[in-house]
């Protein structure tokens, strides 16, 4: 596994790649969410790259980039297990030099959900993103459904700029009580953790209602409402049933749709979304 930091190093070393090359895009502080992406991409592909860089535009001022966990020695241990061919790591100098000002902006699908709830996080997203796909040019991008907004902009973005890579999207690992894995996780005491349950419960019962013919969106939303309510450690910030490509409220769900949720647990913001399905 080769380890690099400067951009003309890894330039160098992808100019020797012949074959396949998947990209999967990290924070760091890997948990078996990322590692799920990591092993479908080893298994797609001849190449797999994995970067680690806590990108500072996508947080907004009062955001946790200062206590973003990050264990460099636990990542490299995890990435090399798994067979990882390239790990980079930039130095934020490099990726942003004095003076930068160009961004990436997904105009429609940044204005809801997170992107309305942490300004500026979703063009600091698409620019980092976009500047990965110019440097490595993969063949397959994988990213995870835990952050559905995220990847339906990515998917936009690829196709607006014209690249031609596949992007593929993982399903959500969760802990055995249902718990989406999250960096932010750490961040809860054992009371907190357990109130976290909440989430994916009141994902579930909005689930089990539409299966069962509930399909106004509204009365969807008010289901997963109430579940989180139920929850006294549980301050929901949006709940939300929508086009999973528009991202845009729904009236009536006829076929799918994607609810997300974004729901205050002590300090911590917790995120989760699932997609309505048909049974
Ligand atoms: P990060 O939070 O490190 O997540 C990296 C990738 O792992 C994202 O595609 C995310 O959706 C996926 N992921 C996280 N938790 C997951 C889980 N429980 N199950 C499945 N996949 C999961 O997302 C980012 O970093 C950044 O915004 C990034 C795309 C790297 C741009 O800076």
């Amino acid at each position: 596994m080769k380890i690099l930091t400067s951009l003309p190093e890894l330039r160098r070393n992808l100019r020797n790649v012949s074959g396949s090359l998947g990209l999967v895009p990290t924070m760091g502080s890997l948990h078996e969410g990322h590692l799920s992406l990591v092993r479908t991409a080893r298994k797609q592909n001849d190449y797999v790259a994995v970067s680690i860089f806590v990108n500072p535009i996508q947080f907004g001022p009062e955001e946790d980039l200062n206590i973003y966990p990050w264990n460099h020695d636990h990542d490299l241990g995890i990435l090399e297990s798994e067979k990882v061919d390239f790990v980079w790591i930039p130095d934020t100098k490099e990726v942003y030099p004095d003076g930068y000002q160009t961004y990436v902006t997904v105009d429609k699908l940044s204005s809801h959900l997170e992107g309305a709830r942490r300004p500026g996080h979703m063009r600091g997203v698409a620019t980092i993103v976009t500047k990965l796909l110019i440097v490595f040019i993969p063949d397959r991008l994988y990213l995870g459904q835990k952050d559905a907004q995220q990847s339906c902009i990515i998917k936009r973005l690829v196709v607006d700029l014209g690249f031609t890579m596949d992007v593929i999207i993982c399903p959500t690992v969760r802990d055995s009580d249902g718990v989406a894995l999250s960096s932010r996780n750490i961040h809860l005491n054992s009371v907190e953790r357990n109130a976290a349950v909440v989430l994916y419960r009141s994902l579930c019962e909005s689930q089990d209602a539409f299966s069962n013919g509930e399909s106004d969106a509204g009365r969807l939303r008010t289901i997963i409402a109430d579940v989180l309510c139920s929850e006294p450690l549980a301050q929901p910030l949006y709940v939300s049933v929508a086009g999973i490509d528009t991202l845009q409220e729904l009236q009536h769900v006829s076929d799918t749709a994607l609810c997300s949720i974004a729901v205050k647990i002590g300090s911590v913001v917790l995120i989760d979304n699932i997609v309505l399905e048909d049974s």
